[in-house]
């Protein structure tokens, strides 16, 4: 008997920013794909629940989404364990360990040092860990949180913004992807671990969910969505 409640029965409510290859993102035919749907859609079914993603949320408004409840039962959306959000929320146990990425130009000879000075324009998504590394690194720079990954990108490549700070292996995606006039500068080793966010009103959910997590990790399943997004 499930000891957790839920928004609609039977099924595991996610929100997420779908904005984030090769973790969460609509692909060409308008479906919602990556590694964490795979993994959430997983993780439902362990429960016997079916897994429905929501249409994308701005990022910054998750934590907040999730500490109300009500609309989503988790955020499946790469996020980082901070001791900040854990004031909010509660998280599973890690899923997946992840560093931070400082990219420019492929031509720029820009360093975290010369980066940080007056003048000089920094761009990440508005509330990641990136923009908090900014802040704490470079505080000579000028930071500019946006909502969108890819614009972040693209006011790179016109010269907007002198470097994008953002997770690791969506800098490395979507670099490749469609950004070859761009390079990852410096990989910042940051070490932080996804997890799963949960409503503190429902600890029931993430006991289940960490569980299932335990059991994916061992059974193989974690290695086997780790392999296809990410390769051997
Ligand atoms: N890991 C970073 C953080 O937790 C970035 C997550 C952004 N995720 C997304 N789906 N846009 O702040």
């Amino acid at each position: 008997e499930a000891s957790y409640t839920l928004v609609q029965d039977g099924k595991l409510t996610v929100v997420a920013e779908l904005g984030f290859a090769p973790f969460e993102y609509i692909d060409g035919d308008g479906n919602t794909v990556g590694f964490d749907v795979d993994m959430a859609n997983e993780v439902a079914s362990r429960l016997g629940l079916t897994c429905e993603f929501l249409p994308s949320q701005q990022f910054d408004t998750i934590v907040p989404m999730i500490k109300q409840g009500g609309k989503a039962d988790v955020a499946v959306t790469a996020m980082t364990i901070t001791d900040e959000r854990l004031e909010s929320v509660d998280f599973s146990d890690p899923y997946l360990a992840s560093n931070q990425a400082l990219i420019t130009l492929a031509s720029s000879d820009a360093t975290e040092e010369s980066l940080n000075a007056d003048g000089m324009r920094i761009t990440c998504q508005a509330g990641n860990t990136g923009e908090a590394w900014i802040r704490e690194n470079l505080p000579n720079a000028t930071v500019v949180p946006l909502a969108d990954v890819t614009a972040g990108l693209m006011g790179v490549q016109t010269g907007r913004y002198n470097a994008m700070v953002v997770d690791l292996p969506v800098a490395t995606n979507m670099l490749s992807q469609s950004f070859s006039d761009l390079k990852v500068a410096e990989e910042i080793p940051t070490g932080e671990q996804y997890g799963i966010a949960v409503s503190k009103d429902n600890p029931g959910l993430t006991k289940a969910i960490s569980q299932a997590l335990a059991d994916m990790q061992s059974d193989g399943t974690m290695a086997q969505i780790e392999t296809k997004w990410f390769g051997s």
